[in-house]
């Protein structure tokens, strides 16, 4: 995901594109960039780190007062964050921006190169500015140059253009990525996203696919195959900059785990191949994983919980067995690695600074690190052995939600690798467990999301607690150590999770009348076991929230206060629509108390320092 922005008119741009970018930084933030038509010709800024870092570039500019201008502001998916690769991609006739992903671009460039084209980045974007380009060069139509690459173009796209030869016009198409199209009183935008022009105005196009705007400062006109002007409705604004960037949704945590089915589908179905786990990193692909006698996952909180259900899952698949730790424990425990163990590192943002030490650690013991990280390019991704992204796209909300699902869903399909390597499960097996996580994961997780109105019941009932317990067994446990996280971090209830067999242990003294308790049942083996524990907390008075599967509702009379049914879903797979119920479950909690739940006290999104 990036951001695009683009104006035309009777202002300087460079303020108007800075201005928009920091509206769309949350579609993107490893690196920035913007083009002005200036003399001539165009110039370009554009620089690796935060948009702060572009605009610190630009405040010694003020050469640059051209009216016509696009911007961009990156989340890497082709080349990892640097000058080179930031957008805009530019040729001597041209500039262009890009949000999407064009899969054909090895294909595009052997085309290009064979026409004389050099490159000088390894985005995707550089083979596509140049193809426009060649088709520029070539028609000298800059409507027609547009199409004319789109027709070869494999993926999704929304492309802003500007063109040295053409002073104050902008050019725009998409497919399968968004963009808009605007007319304010002082000039055109394009962007990525509404709150970009709420400032300029109220009323905007939402580019039809197939379609090129041609913007030049004072009316928008729109263009089929055909070169014949089209109309196209426009439609009004009624929201804040605010609630806009969030795409209507009162939190960046309730949008993000609105996007954990695509997020989901994003990360799992290019790691498929012909029916079986595929990483496309080559000595995940091959048999180099065999070697390893021991697996140890160090991570540090919700990425640590991601690697607890990794734990359990890929033991119980590949019978290997894995040690989880916390980074900021790894780190100083003096841990006992063995030469041929594997360390893997889970991370979000990749920059968490125990995490990045553990690693470290690792490698300077000459163990083989692998990370499984969601922003490309940032230490932890550059420091490691191998590398497999999560695609959940940027995170905003502090609470980690939709990257604890990519995560697990990544520690699935290498242990489903692990398990063919080893032997303990068959290719056929392991085809059958790949078909059902393409098919149900994202299925049941949009189930999951469509009972939210729901759990926002069920939770104004235990928003009010101040201390509150989540039991489980095996898997299920696993999952409450998250839950419980969740919650604690963004209510500031008092939470524990407990292994239901532990409750004998001490932890049934604090259940008394009233005392909330969640109980998870979706694992059938341990049911039995799980249904006892809760039988013990209601003889003591706890209020309980059942959280179950429906084939296990409908077998055994588990008993509950209140009960929220688990979309069905293979049980092996149960985690990802449970986890997105408590998810839920701590987000309704939190907002329902009226608390800042993207930013909740003292906690930070990324933490790079011990
Ligand atoms: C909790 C949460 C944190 C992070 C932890 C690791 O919701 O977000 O516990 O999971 O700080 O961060 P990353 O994954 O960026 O290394």
């Amino acid at each position: 995901m990036c951001g695009i922005i683009g104006y035309t008119g009777s202002q300087r741009s460079v303020p108007i594109l800075i201005d928009g970018l920091r509206t769309l930084e949350y579609r993107g933030y490893d690196s920035a960039g913007i083009a002005v038509r200036q003399g001539d010709g165009i110039s370009i800024v554009k620089a690796k780190g935060r948009l702060d870092r572009l605009a610190s570039l630009l405040d010694s500019r003020a050469d640059l007062t051209g009216g016509c201008g696009i911007g961009h502001t990156r989340w890497a998916t082709h080349g990892e964050p640097s000058d080179r690769n930031s957008h805009p991609h530019a040729t001597e006739r041209l500039a262009l921006v890009h949000n999407g992903i064009i899969e054909n671009y090895a294909e595009l460039e052997e085309m290009l190169r064979l026409q004389g084209y050099t490159f000088d980045s390894e985005t995707d974007t550089e083979r596509a500015a140049k193809l426009v380009d060649l088709y520029y060069r070539e028609t000298s139509d800059p409507v027609k140059a547009i199409f004319k690459a789109a027709a070869l173009i494999r993926g999704s796209y929304a492309f802003g253009v500007i063109y040295a030869d053409i002073p104050n016009k902008i050019y725009a198409m998409r497919r399968d990525s968004p963009l808009i199209v605007a007319q304010s009183k002082d000039g055109g935008l394009i962007a990525s996203d509404i709150p970009a022009i709420l400032r300029h105005t109220h009323s905007y196009y939402r580019l039809q696919e197939g379609v090129v705007a041609e913007l030049n400062g004072e009316c928008v006109k729109f263009y089929d195959s055909n070169l014949h002007s089209i109309d196209q409705p426009a439609e009004q604004v009624d929201w804040d900059v605010e609630q806009a960037q969030k795409g209507g949704y009162p939190h960046f945590m309730l949008k993000e785990i609105f996007e954990e089915p695509d997020s989901l589908r994003k990360t799992i179905a290019p790691r498929i191949v012909d029916g079986l786990p595929h990483f496309g990193v080559e000595q995940l692909d091959g048999d180099f994983f065999a070697r390893f006698e021991g697996i140890h996952i160090i991570a540090c909180g919700t990425a640590m919980h991601a690697g607890i259900i990794g734990k359990s899952i890929i033991e119980k698949l590949a019978r290997v067995p894995v040690n989880v730790e916390i980074a900021s424990e790894f780190r100083y425990r003096d841990p006992i690695l063995r030469k041929n163990d594997l360390v893997i590192l889970i991370s979000q943002s990749g920059e968490t600074a125990d995490t990045l030490a553990a690693l470290r650690h690792a490698k300077a013991q000459g163990i083989y690190t692998l990370a499984i990280v969601n922003v490309i390019g940032s230490s932890v991704a550059r420091e490691a052995d191998s590398v497999i992204y999560t695609w959940a796209g940027p995170e905003i909300a502090v609470a980690s939600t939709k990257a604890y699902s990519v995560q697990l869903s990544i520690l699935y399909l290498f242990a489903l690798r692990l398990a063919l390597l080893e032997g303990t499960m068959t290719e056929d097996e392991v085809r059958a467990v790949c078909a059902r996580m393409l098919e149900e994961i994202p299925a049941a997780v949009e189930k999951a999301i469509a009972m939210s109105d729901r759990v926002r019941d069920i939770a104004r009932a235990y928003m009010n607690a101040e201390h509150l317990f989540y039991i489980g067994r095996n898997v299920d446990y696993d999952l409450c150590v998250e839950g419980s996280l969740k919650l604690k971090e963004i209510s500031y209830i008092h939470s524990e999770a407990y292994a239901s067999g532990e409750l004998k242990h001490g932890t049934i003294s604090l259940i008394t009348d009233g005392v909330p308790v969640i109980a998870l049942t979706t694992i059938s083996h341990v049911c039995e076991k799980t249904i006892s524990g809760i039988r013990e907390v209601i003889s003591r008075g706890a209020r309980v929230l059942s959280i179950c599967s429906e084939s296990l509702a409908d077998k055994y009379q588990i008993p509950y206060s209140d009960q929220l049914i688990v979309p069905e879903v293979d049980e092996l797979l149960s985690p990802f629509p449970t986890v997105t119920l408590l998810q839920l479950f701590a987000y309704h909690v939190s907002a329902l108390k009226g608390y800042d739940v993207d930013k909740p006290r003292n906690l930070a999104k990324s933490v790079t320092v011990e």
